[in-house]
């Protein structure tokens, strides 16, 4: 048991240091050149700029307040910046490294829990396949007339979205995930233009369905969302989105 748990401890101790080497600067150094060379080429920034939005803290507490939510769930706390601001009656926060309630991953939480939740923040690993299945997840469990809501659905750039993790500011491609929904005729999804793009799905009829001639949606490439991302993802500032509710 002993061994165990001391084995636990190193794997923790190797998956911190391993996070910590992926922001060194070295690293992200050698990356840019790596993409130069072999990456999508001609891509600048998109130009998103979110200074004078609303922060993920403002728009989740006038959501819960809003529409009088009594049970949060966050997926991926990290320092608890939005987790210790969330004013909710219930609150449950997953992340198997730091923050939050409940230590560990969002699938070992699925398989356990028991619970609905009226408001979703899925914040938690930024990689195609692992938003795809928090969402899925999200929606089993979410109470009639919840909102999930996506954090990081609008990269700026190439290396903001590489994965795995190249930059400082990392949103992944999460994005692929969210236009993957976009394409459901029961799920209704908007982007909120603020905090690096937050998508937002209601479990309903879609009011805007996405057609694409896309199969694979992890292979889409970041050049498509660049010449396509209004069409893509259904943005909209916040005091519209509200009046979605
Ligand atoms: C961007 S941070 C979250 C920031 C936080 N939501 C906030 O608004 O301040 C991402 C977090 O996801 C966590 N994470 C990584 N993989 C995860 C997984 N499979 N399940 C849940 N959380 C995960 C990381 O440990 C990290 O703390």
């Amino acid at each position: 048991m002993l061994i165990l748990l001391k084995i636990n401890k190193m794997i923790d101790y190797l998956n911190k240091r391993l996070s910590v080497l992926k922001i060194n600067k070295i690293y992200l150094r050698l990356v840019k050149i790596y993409l130069f060379f072999f990456g999508e080429k001609n891509l600048g920034d998109i130009g998103f700029d979110f200074k004078n939005k609303p922060s993920r803290i403002e728009i989740v507490n006038r959501i819960i307040k809003l529409q009088n939510y009594s049970k949060y769930l966050e997926i991926g706390t990290f320092k608890d910046e939005l987790f210790s601001k969330v004013i909710c009656n219930n609150k449950v926060g997953v992340d198997p490294f730091s923050g939050g309630s409940h230590r560990m991953t969002s699938d070992e939480f699925f398989l356990s829990n028991k619970n609905k939740f009226d408001c979703i923040f899925i914040d938690g690993l930024h990689h195609y396949s692992q938003v795809k299945k928090d969402i899925k997840n999200s929606i089993e469990i979410l109470e009639h007339k919840g909102v999930i809501l996506i954090h990081d659905c609008l990269p700026n750039n190439l290396l903001e979205q590489q994965v795995p993790r190249m930059t400082t500011n990392w949103n992944g491609d999460v994005w692929k995930a969210f236009v993957e929904c976009r394409t459901k005729v029961d799920l209704d999804c908007y982007t909120c233009n603020a905090d690096w793009g937050i998508g937002v799905i209601f479990k309903r009829k879609n009011s805007n369905l996405l057609k694409i001639d896309q199969q694979d949606f992890k292979k889409m490439k970041f050049k498509f969302f660049f010449n396509n991302y209004k069409r893509l993802m259904n943005i909209v500032e916040f005091e519209d989105l509200l009046k979605k509710f």
